[in-house]
């Protein structure tokens, strides 16, 4: 369920009419709904609560905008992030420290030292090397790095290739196999408080079968690691519940989750901790965009809107399906291709598809890009930045400012040896 309906002929946002913010903001413009936001935090929430103070951690990286995160941190969530830009946000939005959860393959010690200096919750390390990292860093510092070790379990997510963690020829996590070895290795540095185990083997899962055979090999390797002496308190599940791009699609529901997560852990006996990421944004924001004109072509017209690949990216990087809806449709449909003014023939947001029959000046929007839109956002072919607007009730604000080519410009310089 989400605030996008037609009312009175038109989509509106909550209770404004899109109309309105194109008209105020000008497109393309992403527009989140606060009172969708609440609800998916919720929902997702209620979904566990067969469990023990599950910690709530969100995917920052799927919406990162100031906005969204204070929503978040007032709905008690903390938050997973995957850089030092990424844990300066989570703490602007007032999230505890202790609730941060910093993961990623890539962390430097100048972000480690960061994550120490605010005392945030938990590293999820990646790797031997990171934890030997990690460890001589915090004992520099004279601190003890909270730590889970992130774990490969070379399950097949069955989900698009480029955002599958969990197999082990994917970059992420140390292998289940050597995991207890460098368990041991690593729980005795000095610096390092190594208290449990974390998984995340892939996004947008549209089944939980591959969840489940993970977690259960995580059970096996908690018993194996308690079984050498360590005590883990800790297991960090990760995100990765897929969501419907198309009505009638059916995903599993938080509530399903929650239920196999409750019967795969209910001997653990840790404190369980969850990344979700798209669940809670992906159908609580559009982007808005404007037909600037249809193109004949042989097979079917080019719809030619004002957002392109540089705002919404998901398209061109997964193949992945954005409903296009008419702000204001008259009934009728129309068989087209849609494509951004973007110069590749990548920057096309769907090829022979049916839709609401659209001309030139009509308004249209791209559903459940509220997770991984804006934020992956660029400025190719020179274009501005995506601007974000949340709606709450009858009122919106934007929410971060379009960034105008000038201003990109303006922070480049030419050498003079080049005058
Ligand atoms: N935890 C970790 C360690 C992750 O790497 C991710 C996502 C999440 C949690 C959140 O996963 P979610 O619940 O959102 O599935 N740009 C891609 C998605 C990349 C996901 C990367 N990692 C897309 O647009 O589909």
């Amino acid at each position: 369920m989400d605030h996008f309906q037609l009312k009175n002929g038109e989509i509106y946002a909550e209770d404004v009419p899109l109309t309105r913010i194109a008209q105020e903001v000008a497109s393309p413009v992403y527009i989140y709904s606060r009172a969708t936001l609440e609800r998916h935090a919720r929902v997702f929430r209620d979904g566990l609560s067969k469990l023990d103070n599950p910690h709530l951690a969100f995917a920052i990286k799927a919406n990162p905008n100031l906005a969204v995160l204070k929503i978040m941190a007032n709905e008690g969530y903390g938050a997973d992030v995957v850089s030092g830009g990424e844990m300066e946000r989570a703490l602007a939005a007032g999230m505890p420290p202790e609730d941060i959860i910093f993961s990623g393959v890539g962390k430097t010690q100048e972000e480690m030292r960061q994550g120490l200096r605010h005392n945030i919750g938990q590293f999820n390390i990646e790797s031997e090397p990171e934890g030997e990292e990690l460890a001589s860093v915090a004992h520099a510092m004279g601190q003890q790095a909270s730590a889970t070790l992130r774990i490969n379990p070379d399950v097949d997510a069955q989900t698009h290739a480029k955002i599958s963690t969990g197999k082990a020829e994917n970059k992420f996590g140390v292998a289940i196999d050597e995991a207890p070895a460098i368990f041991d290795r690593l729980a005795s540095l000095d610096g390092m408080n190594l208290r449990g185990v974390a998984v995340h083997i892939g996004s947008q899962l549209g089944k939980l079968e591959p969840l489940e055979t993970a977690f259960e090999k995580i059970g096996a390797l908690i018993a194996q690691l308690r079984g050498n002496g360590h005590i883990i308190t800790h297991v960090d599940l990760g995100g990765g519940l897929g969501v419907p791009h198309k009505e009638g699609e059916a995903y599993p529901s938080p509530m399903d989750y929650g239920d196999m997560i409750a019967r795969v852990t209910k001997d653990w006996g840790v404190r369980l901790m969850f990344e979700p990421g798209r669940v809670i944004p992906a159908n609580a924001g559009v982007l808005l965009t404007r037909v600037i004109r249809v193109k004949p072509a042989k097979i079917n017209p080019f719809v030619i809107v004002d957002a392109a690949m540089n705002d919404l990216a998901r398209p061109s990087l997964y193949d992945a399906f954005h409903d296009f809806a008419a702000v204001r449709p008259n009934g009728h449909k129309m068989m087209a291709n849609i494509a951004g003014p973007v110069c590749e023939t990548g920057d096309t947001f769907a090829m022979g598809r049916e839709i609401d029959t659209v001309e030139a000046g009509d308004l249209a929007i791209f559903r459940t890009a509220g997770a991984y839109g804006a934020t992956m956002a660029s400025t190719y072919n020179s274009r501005p930045l995506v601007p974000e607007v949340m709606v709450d009730g009858d009122k919106y604000a934007i929410v971060a400012n379009r960034i105008e080519p000038e201003t990109i410009l303006a922070a480049e310089q030419v050498p003079d040896w080049l005058d």
